[in-house]
């Protein structure tokens, strides 16, 4: 596949444009050139999100919006997994993903409300590094996203008691069909299709919903031809403002060496 940037309008949230030719893309905004520019520019966050918009009309990979996401528990360990980015809102700067609040990753959070979440885009040559503070969603966010997804998605927020230990995949599928017959849903034998057209509205669970990363250092990072790749690091302070908020400073960038 090859790259195109033309790099004239560089407009927040300009959008890159597939070309007619399946294997060329070409992009009209300066955020999807090869390097950064000389003077780095002050919102790495709407930088961040061209990225993953061009990732997304691009279809270099399944799941553009998935990321890695490292918490710390009371141990001091680290651990990571991948988790699908729902939201991406460069101002004031955040993201979004959606969990089990009794996961392994949200006790780590209870106890360290810290994380670092990576995206890697291989084909395209770029890595984003955010580093920042956990909050939860508002509820009423949470409500709307679970709402907007389909009955299985919903089912597995409910048949799944996310990072607990099960005695067998057979014993998974008992617990999900049980709590599936809970909710009204009427499932065929093989668990993946229902037995009638009669969808139930199924409630949010309160141990699942979304959690915010509020970004307090971003790192872009481009390849370079010869490993001369470009690279810098942006930080800023965020002050919590209330359950869900922060007030923000203005971001202050340095480039790295690769
Ligand atoms: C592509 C992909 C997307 C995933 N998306 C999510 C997600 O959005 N939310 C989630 O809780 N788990 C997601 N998972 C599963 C997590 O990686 C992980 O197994 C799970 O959240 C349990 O992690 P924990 O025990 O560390 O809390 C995804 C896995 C993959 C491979």
């Amino acid at each position: 596949m090859m790259i195109v940037p033309i790099g004239s309008a560089n407009l927040p949230g300009a959008q890159p444009e597939q070309s007619s030719h399946q294997d060329i893309i070409i992009v009209t905004d300066a955020k999807l050139a090869d390097r950064l520019p000389d003077d780095l520019p002050s919102d790495p966050m709407h930088w961040a999100d061209a990225w993953l918009k061009e990732a997304t009309a691009a279809k270099v990979q399944r799941n553009p919006n998935s990321m890695t996401i490292a918490s710390v528990g009371a141990n001091s360990q680290p651990s990571s997994r991948v988790v699908l980015c729902k939201d991406f809102v460069p101002d004031p700067g955040f993201l979004v993903f959606h969990t089990n609040y009794r996961s392994q990753k949200s006790l780590d959070w209870t106890a360290n409300p810290r994380a670092a979440a990576l995206m890697h885009w291989d084909a395209l040559g770029r890595q984003v590094r955010i580093e920042g503070t956990i909050v939860r969603s508002p509820e009423e966010e949470s409500d709307a996203y679970f709402a907007s997804r389909d009955w299985g998605s919903q089912l597995g927020a409910w048949g799944s008691d996310q990072s607990e230990t099960i005695a067998s995949h057979d014993v998974l599928v008992s617990q999900i069909r049980q709590r599936a017959a809970d909710l009204g849903l009427k499932l065929d034998p093989d668990t993946q299709t229902l037995a009638d057209d009669n969808i139930p509205h199924i409630a949010r669970p309160a141990h699942w919903g979304g959690f915010r990363l509020w970004a307090t250092a971003i790192e872009l990072w481009i390849e370079g031809t010869n490993r001369i790749h470009d690279r810098a690091r942006w930080q800023r302070d965020i002050v919590r403002a209330s359950e869900h908020t922060f007030s923000i400073t203005p971001w202050s960038g340095v480039r790295l060496q690769p």
